[in-house]
């Protein structure tokens, strides 16, 4: 199986709140800001490891990056799905899915600008999704269209993994973890820090949450969530 060459998936609608050019303004420094805020958490590729750790084995499926940036994820899974397997990134910013286009060479990668809220992808088409940050960039609504079309997409059976921000458990922690997103993140994703929405959220959107696991002192989080089949939500 071969991704071949990645098609943009027409126009995508961008919803009021993604600010586009700064986003395509950032695409240039992005990788560089990444590696340096991961310096003091050990780097940016243990970090990256440690979550496709928490995913587990990729080989041969059909893999969707959702909000992949830059790729920085997704170029890195794409060693893990072997020759017979298939990844895509997706973003809506024109200015990331070029600077992961130019830097990811492998045949079986594509990239395509799209709205996570409404993919341009058939129901049941992919075996794993990964969100990794870029939940807590959308108001709540986006949030939850997002891990609906998700759902959508997957097989039943298939997996969501999810790495995002979490409130760590010490009080002083807590403090520092709320400082820091006030600081460098906009109100959505200080909201969904301080409700802790996010796994009930997943499972709103019917996927059932199979593990969980705090990162960094609890600063992060990893969840694991199933397509499981038959229920409700079936696509
Ligand atoms: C903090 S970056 C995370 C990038 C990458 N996943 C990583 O781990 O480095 C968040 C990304 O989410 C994207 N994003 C935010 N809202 C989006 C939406 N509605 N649809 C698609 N991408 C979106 C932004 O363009 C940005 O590239």
């Amino acid at each position: 199986m071969r991704y071949g060459e990645s098609v943009d998936a027409g126009r995508a609608t961008i919803p009021a709140y993604y600010r586009e050019r700064a986003w395509s303004r950032l695409a240039r420094f992005y990788d560089l800001l990444v590696r340096l805020s991961l310096l003091p958490l050990g780097g940016e590729r243990k970090f990256r490891e440690r979550f496709m750790s928490f995913a587990g084995l990729i080989e041969g499926q059909r893999v969707l990056d959702v909000c992949c940036g830059t790729g920085g994820l997704t170029s890195l899974l794409a060693n893990r799905a072997g020759d017979d397997g298939v990844l895509i990134g997706v973003d809506l910013s024109p200015g990331m899915i070029e600077t992961a286009r130019r830097k990811t060479g492998s045949p079986v990668v594509g990239f395509e600008i799209a709205n996570s809220e409404s993919l341009p992808f058939s129901r049941n088409e992919f075996d794993t999704a990964f969100v990794s940050l870029g939940l807590h960039e959308m108001p709540e609504a986006a949030r939850c269209n997002t891990l609906k079309e998700i759902h959508r997409i997957l097989k039943a059976g298939g997996n969501l993994f999810v790495l995002d921000y979490s409130l760590p458990s010490g009080a002083f922690a807590r403090l520092v973890m709320r400082a820091f997103v006030a600081v460098f993140e906009d109100e959505h994703a200080y909201r969904m820090l301080t409700n802790g929405s996010l796994a009930t959220e997943i499972q709103e959107a019917g996927l059932a949450i199979q593990k969980q696991e705090s990162v960094h002192g609890g600063m992060f989080q990893m969840i694991g969530a199933r397509k499981v089949a038959g229920g409700t939500q079936d696509g």
